[in-house]
């Protein structure tokens, strides 16, 4: 079986590409040439990779046409909330543009494979108490132009499925995490700064923003897994949760990781974290995708945070 990544040098990607490489796939990714390969060095001589902006329509239609892939995992993304609201129209250009490329390249090389579509929790927006956990018939309330970004690629994969039969299936994954995180999302952020601090390459000062919000945290090893299973077992033109189904606050996260620290550590609000507008909870319901493929998260959220913070000690012990 033959996959294609996009963003197989990010977060999730490189867990993918580790995941299906496993599983005995032939996987290929799409990089840009400012791509760092350092989260896929150690499967560097497994992969192929393909310089490819998504943007570029001409450079999408040649990888597709090359590869032929029987499985598309488009992971790749402008995927920080707050950089939405600093630079919308490139948000949703580039999250929108580089999908419309996959889709139609799809199209018309390859029209008989299949696409995980990567959505978001975001898309729920503005959520009501009693309507968590949050299943896929609830109202979609956008709260940034990031969420509106994933609505549409949502959209997008539908559209495809009922006008040319793509077997585009759309999974809103809520908030995951784990070793290779980027710095700017919190719990990696918060990881990092506690390694620094250990290190003592910082004063014992640990700088958040809103620490009240709720969210459903699942191990990014763990959500990689779904994603193989999304494509052999959901419904095209169907949308599914990939969740945990347990909610924490963010300060419950961070005094879970200030346990693991081997220092004192003082806390302080920082007001340029703070949001425009940040979502309150977001807890989903997973009981549609459990239905179709059995997966049930299986590591615990300790365990996900103290390999977290063991990968930011080792990155800066290098
Ligand atoms: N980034 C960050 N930094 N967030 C903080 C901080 C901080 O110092 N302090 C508190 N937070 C709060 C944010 O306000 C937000 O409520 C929550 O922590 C999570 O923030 P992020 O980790 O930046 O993630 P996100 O929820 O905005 O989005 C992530 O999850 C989505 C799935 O729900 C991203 O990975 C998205 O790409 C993804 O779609």
């Amino acid at each position: 079986m033959k996959a294609l990544i996009t963003g197989i040098t990010g977060f999730a990607g490189s867990h993918l590409a580790d995941h299906l490489l496993q599983l005995g796939y032939e996987v290929a990714g799409t990089i840009r040439s400012t791509s760092s390969l350092k989260h896929v060095s150690h499967i560097r001589s497994e992969l192929q990779l393909f310089e490819c902006d998504l943007t570029d329509e001409a450079a999408v239609e040649n990888v597709i046409g090359i590869l032929k892939p029987e499985r598309v995992f488009h992971l790749a993304a402008q995927s920080f909330v707050p950089a939405s609201w600093a630079a919308p129209m490139e948000t949703i250009h580039n999250n929108l543009s580089g999908q419309i490329h996959l889709l139609e390249a799809m199209r018309k090389h390859c029209p008989a494979s299949r696409i995980l579509i990567a959505c978001s929790s975001e898309e729920y927006g503005q959520v009501e108490g009693d309507e968590v956990p949050i299943k896929e018939t609830n109202p979609l309330r956008p709260l940034s132009p990031y969420a509106v970004s994933k609505i549409a690629q949502n959209l997008l994969g539908y559209q495809y499925y009922k006008n040319y039969g793509i077997h585009a299936v759309c999974v809103r994954t809520f908030n995951h995490t784990g070793p290779r995180h980027g710095e700017q999302f919190v719990t990696s952020n918060f990881a990092k700064q506690i390694a620094e601090i250990e290190k003592g390459l910082k004063p014992p000062v640990l700088y958040v923003g809103n620490l009240e919000a709720r969210r459903d945290f699942t191990d990014v090893r763990d959500i990689v897994r779904a994603y193989g299973l999304a494509l052999d077992a959901c419904d095209p033109g169907e949308v599914y949760n990939i969740s945990s189904g347990t909610g924490r606050e963010i300060r419950e996260m961070l005094n879970i990781l200030l346990g693991f620290s081997t220092t004192a550590i003082d806390i302080q609000e920082d007001a340029a974290r703070l949001r425009p507008s940040d979502v309150k909870a977001l807890i989903g319901d997973y009981t549609k995708f459990h239905r179709k493929t059995g997966w049930r998260p299986e590591i615990s959220f300790e365990v996900t945070m103290l390999d977290l913070l063991n990968y930011w000690r080792q990155m800066l012990a290098q």
